[in-house]
């Protein structure tokens, strides 16, 4: 059964090079799909971090988004093949992450955004992302496979 890792709040997940580790989940292939996902946020936290230009930032968020979508598909396809029972409330959180980095990327040049918002906006993604989705949602299904003998 897994217990959400409180200790990891404000340690591991919020450093780029450990954060891979703190959160895998122990199923290869989404480990490695989370990964990818963590290097492209990085590229976007860097990006803005650095003042690049707004063509080279949107496609980050444009492969990022690519990416996240392929892998959540890649989720739900397991999750409906085997039946899971939490199949509903681990899709809707994959949408409203979805949703929620659509808007960031609709509204991150808006007039009003400034550089510290934007890198701000990222960071609580990543947190939220990290904490709130893999170490819950992604574990709990994680361990379903597990017990399923799917490593
Ligand atoms: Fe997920
Ligand atoms: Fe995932």
């Amino acid at each position: 059964m897994f217990h959400k890792q409180t200790s990891l709040a404000g340690t591991a997940v919020e450093d780029w090079d450990l954060a891979p580790a703190a959160v895998a989940v122990g199923i290869l292939i989404f480990d490695v799909e989370h990964r990818e996902m963590l290097g492209h946020l990085r590229r976007l936290y860097d990006g803005l971090a650095e003042g690049r230009p707004e063509r080279q930032v949107r496609q980050t968020v444009a492969d990022l988004l690519a990416v996240a979508k392929a892998h959540f598909h890649h989720e739900e396809e397991y999750m409906r093949m085997l039946d899971y029972s939490d199949y509903r409330r681990h899709s809707d959180d994959h949408y409203a992450l979805g949703a929620k980095l659509q808007n960031f990327m609709d509204e991150m040049f808006a007039t009003d955004a400034s550089a510290e918002r934007n890198l701000a906006e990222v960071r609580a993604f990543l947190k939220k992302w990290l904490l709130e989705h893999i170490l819950e949602h992604d574990r709990s299904f994680a361990n379903f496979l597990a017990r399923k003998g799917i490593r």
